[in-house]
């Protein structure tokens, strides 16, 4: 079972997940590609593909989102599991649908919804400003949900 992972992420907290999920996978090829560095990459050869990104003011990268859209038929013809990392409890189950088309959510396997990180000292002025107001938080903090990710894993070895 080969294994493709598309993702994107700001401040390196969606990378540290991917690390997980390839290192957890294990079996077969797992192949990890940032959207940043590769728009469009290929994934007819994988028999699974995983997306992930993160949620920043309520949305997730617009290149995942199109990444989704533009592939969505070769999408549904593979294993598929989604996820996002995201800080605000509350509503993470509301960005989660709103991340991902729902043919692809009713597709996937598997559905991570994976907490996230504050990483102060990596934002710029504004964005520490913004989660100063929103968020109204100062110090970075970590909420990664590593028992969803492993549960994750196991669904999509
Ligand atoms: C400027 C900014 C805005 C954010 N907005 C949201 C948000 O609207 N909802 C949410 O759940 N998390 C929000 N977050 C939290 C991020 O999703 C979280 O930090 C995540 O771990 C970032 O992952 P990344 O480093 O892979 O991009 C925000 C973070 C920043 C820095």
């Amino acid at each position: 079972m080969n294994t493709l992972i598309v993702y994107m992420t700001q401040h390196g907290t969606t990378r540290k997940v991917v690390d997980r999920l390839v290192n957890g996978i294990g079996t077969g090829t797992t192949h990890a590609v940032d959207l940043e560095k590769n728009e469009s990459p290929e994934f007819s050869d994988y028999d699974s593909v995983i997306i992930g990104g993160s949620i920043h003011i309520g949305q997730i990268q617009p290149r995942i989102k199109r990444f989704c859209e533009q592939h969505k038929d070769a999408l549904l013809e593979k294993k598929l599991g989604l996820f996002i990392c995201f800080m605000n409890q509350e509503l993470g189950k509301q960005e989660f649908d709103n991340a991902y088309p729902e043919e692809l959510r009713k597709h996937a396997k598997a559905h991570g919804l994976f907490g996230g990180e504050l990483l102060i000292e990596k934002m710029n002025f504004i964005e520490k400003f913004m989660v100063r107001m929103i968020a109204k938080e100062s110090k970075s903090k970590s909420q990664l949900n590593y028992e969803a990710i492993d549960e994750f894993i196991t669904v999509m070895r």
